[in-house]
């Protein structure tokens, strides 16, 4: 089973969070979404994540995102652990939701387990999983990156940045992009169709196959 990937709708999973009960759709409700897990509750690098994710989070409303946290830990334990985030930064409060997973069946459901790491009874943990979600309720984006390796949030804010700009202007982002620099039209759109919805111009560049096929538009 390959479980959620992109293109995929995510499943109106039902859970107990540090904000009571959620069910996700509720929850989204339309927005875009970012569902992330993290291996365990008061553990190093997962705090510094998630402090993070708190310090950002105002950041990600501005952009219509919904933040949802996930571990196979229970609500006493998360809310426990709150503190410590905050703490650890600067007195940020994390006021996005944290769901309870302990019987481990939501990782499995939205395909966050790390193979590689398990509890002490064995039982599968989540790997650092990132779902961005659109609001029609699609898997946009998914990564997942091993226990070992914090997340660079900076990313995903970019990611996220490139997803809107391309559902906005059916347009693509080239190889490091960054907000305000140009994007690329994709190869399905015609240059007729790029003359109207590019009226301000576009550049075709000129290279040896001169197949016309990498322009840029300012958007
Ligand atoms: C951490 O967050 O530091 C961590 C969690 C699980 C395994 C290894 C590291």
């Amino acid at each position: 089973m390959p479980g959620l990937t992109i293109g995929d709708t995510v499943p109106n999973i039902q859970a107990d969070s540090t904000h009571g009960k959620i069910s996700l759709y509720d929850y989204i409700d339309g927005s875009w979404a970012i569902i992330f897990s993290h291996p365990g509750d008061f553990t190093p690098v997962c705090t510094t994540e998630l402090g993070m994710i708190a310090a950002q989070a105002e950041e990600f409303a501005q952009r219509g995102v919904k933040l949802i946290g996930l571990s196979c830990d229970d609500v006493q334990s998360h809310t426990d652990w709150i503190k410590d985030i905050e703490a650890y930064n600067n007195g940020k409060k994390v006021t996005y939701p944290i769901l309870a997973d302990p019987k481990g069946e939501l990782i499995k459901e939205l395909n966050m387990v790390d193979p590689d790491e398990k509890d002490s009874s064995g039982r599968a943990v989540p790997s650092r999983a990132l779902h961005i979600i659109g609001p029609d309720k699609k898997v946009k984006l998914s990564f997942l990156y091993p226990a070992s390796t914090g997340r660079n949030m900076e990313e995903v804010m970019r990611v996220l940045e490139s997803l809107q700009k391309a559902a906005k202007h059916k347009v693509c982002t080239p190889v490091n992009w960054k907000p305000g620099e140009a994007c690329v039209i994709p190869p399905n759109v015609t240059n007729d169709q790029a003359k109207q919805m590019f009226p301000q111009g576009f550049e075709t560049l000129d290279l040896p196959s001169k197949k016309g096929y990498l322009r840029f538009a300012a958007v």
